[in-house]
């Protein structure tokens, strides 16, 4: 498996294979590696000749110290994981930020029609701001034909889908359905940092997205929110700090059921001092 640290090294690498006219998945990541990301890698070995898979955690798209701080960093166990996926085809950009950021570690402004203004937006400042910045500069650097995200940040992929849209940048952007523990947990780097009683509680959140989804079958908008917000409200160790039911393409939180539209439930819950997000559609 070949790695980089550099942008000068790789770009070098990309346009040589760009001239023999292969063609280019990316799969950014922020490290920490786990089975979700794994079937993002390989569903991109499937639809492209080389795979780059970008490690980095980007500092712009925190807005607390101590989150960025406690991000788990793994690299060398992700290495290891992604060499059991391809030896061959997988190229690994793991740059530090003055590399990718040119020296200039800050994020750029960005309008996504309203898109980073719900949800994630409201609870986390100038987070799009810094996620749309960092996946430019690897759109950048890496010229994919395919880039994949997962569902599990499903503003995050409209977001980006937005970005591409609007920047007008010719690539196709892939996103893949959310990969659950066996318990219903939705995947994700932060897992790792659970505490026992905490991880044996967070399916919890699945449970609860499963069963609105059920209730919103019969039920307003308003009556599965506060059914939700009470499972919650009685619970000892998860705090919900929010549950919506919004429309899947604008995100705007929905008012009343429409057939014509597709909806889905975002989650975000706390356990302990950590911050787990879920959703799932409702029709
Ligand atoms: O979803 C993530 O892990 C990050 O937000 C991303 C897309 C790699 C950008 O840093």
């Amino acid at each position: 498996m070949e790695f980089y640290s550099e942008k000068e090294q790789i770009t070098t690498i990309i346009e040589a294979l760009k001239l023999k006219g292969l063609t280019l998945g990316l799969v950014p990541t922020m490290g920490a590696l786990h089975d979700g990301h794994l079937q993002l890698v390989k569903r991109a070995l499937r639809e492209n000749d080389k795979v780059v898979v970008t490690i980095f955690v980007n500092p712009t798209q925190f807005n607390n110290e101590e989150d960025l701080e406690k991000y788990p960093r793994t690299l060398e166990s992700d290495l290891e994981l992604l060499e059991t996926v391809s030896k061959d085809n997988i190229m690994v950009y793991a740059p530090l930020a003055n590399d990718i950021y040119d020296d200039d570690i800050v994020s750029q402004s960005f309008d996504f029609d309203g898109l980073e203004l719900e949800m994630e937006g409201k609870f986390r400042d100038g987070h799009f701001d810094g996620v749309g910045t960092i996946v430019k500069r690897f759109f950048d650097v890496v010229k994919p034909h395919n880039a994949y995200f997962g569902e599990k940040d499903f503003q995050q992929l409209q977001i980006i889908k937005k970005l591409v849209e609007k920047l007008d940048i010719p690539l196709n952007i892939v996103g893949c359905e959310i990969y659950r523990e066996a318990n219903g947990l939705a995947m994700s780097s932060r897992n790792t940092r659970l505490k026992p009683a905490y991880k044996e509680a967070a399916p919890f959140i699945y449970r609860t997205l499963t069963t609105a989804k059920t209730l919103f079958g019969t039920d307003s908008v308003e009556k599965v929110t506060e059914w939700v917000e009470n499972q919650f409200a009685t619970h000892d160790l998860l705090e919900l700090e929010y549950f919506i039911i919004a429309d899947e393409k604008t995100l705007k939180t929905a008012v009343q059921k429409s057939n014509k539209n597709s909806y889905r439930a975002f989650i975000a819950v706390y356990a302990d001092d950590i911050r787990l997000i879920d959703n799932i559609a409702l029709n």
